[in-house]
């Protein structure tokens, strides 16, 4: 299954919508492009602002973008950081992933210099609070 996955074609859409990142505060873009599996790809970049505390990063607004385009069931998430260090999401952007991804979530974190490192959401946050302790 993870073969099947477009990877490519992922970093190529985080990589573009980083680029449209609003950093002036951190300078520090992020991109990140989500699959689908009705095979949609939606991206996100980080938008911060004026009081910092309200910055929303790459992968939550994907995330956010993907509900309003009527997508609920991620099968790959791809994240851009330019860091020496391929960069894993936050841990507020781990647990939006666990309210729509299963543990066995792939998600992939590259550098523009060919760096990458690979996670499943499981790994990312074990023991996720979800609805399903409701
Ligand atoms: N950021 C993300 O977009 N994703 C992450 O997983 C880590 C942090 C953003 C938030 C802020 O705009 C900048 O990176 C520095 O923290």
């Amino acid at each position: 299954m993870a073969d099947e996955i477009p990877w490519e074609r992922l970093f190529e859409e985080a990589a573009r919508v980083r680029a449209r990142a609003h950093v002036p505060y951190s300078r520090f873009p992020v991109g990140a492009a989500i699959l689908y599996a009705d095979g949609a790809v939606v991206a996100g970049c980080n938008v911060e602002n004026a009081t910092y505390g309200l910055t929303v990063c790459a992968e939550r607004n994907a995330f956010a973008a993907g509900v309003a385009q009527g997508h609920t069931q991620p099968v790959a998430v791809a994240i851009v950081v330019d860091t020496p260090q391929p960069c894993p999401p936050c841990g507020m952007c781990r647990q939006v992933m666990a309210e729509f991804g299963g543990q066995e979530l792939p998600v992939r974190s590259r550098t523009p210099q060919g760096g990458e490192a690979r996670y499943t959401l499981g790994g990312l946050l074990p023991h996720a609070f979800t609805k399903d302790f409701f």
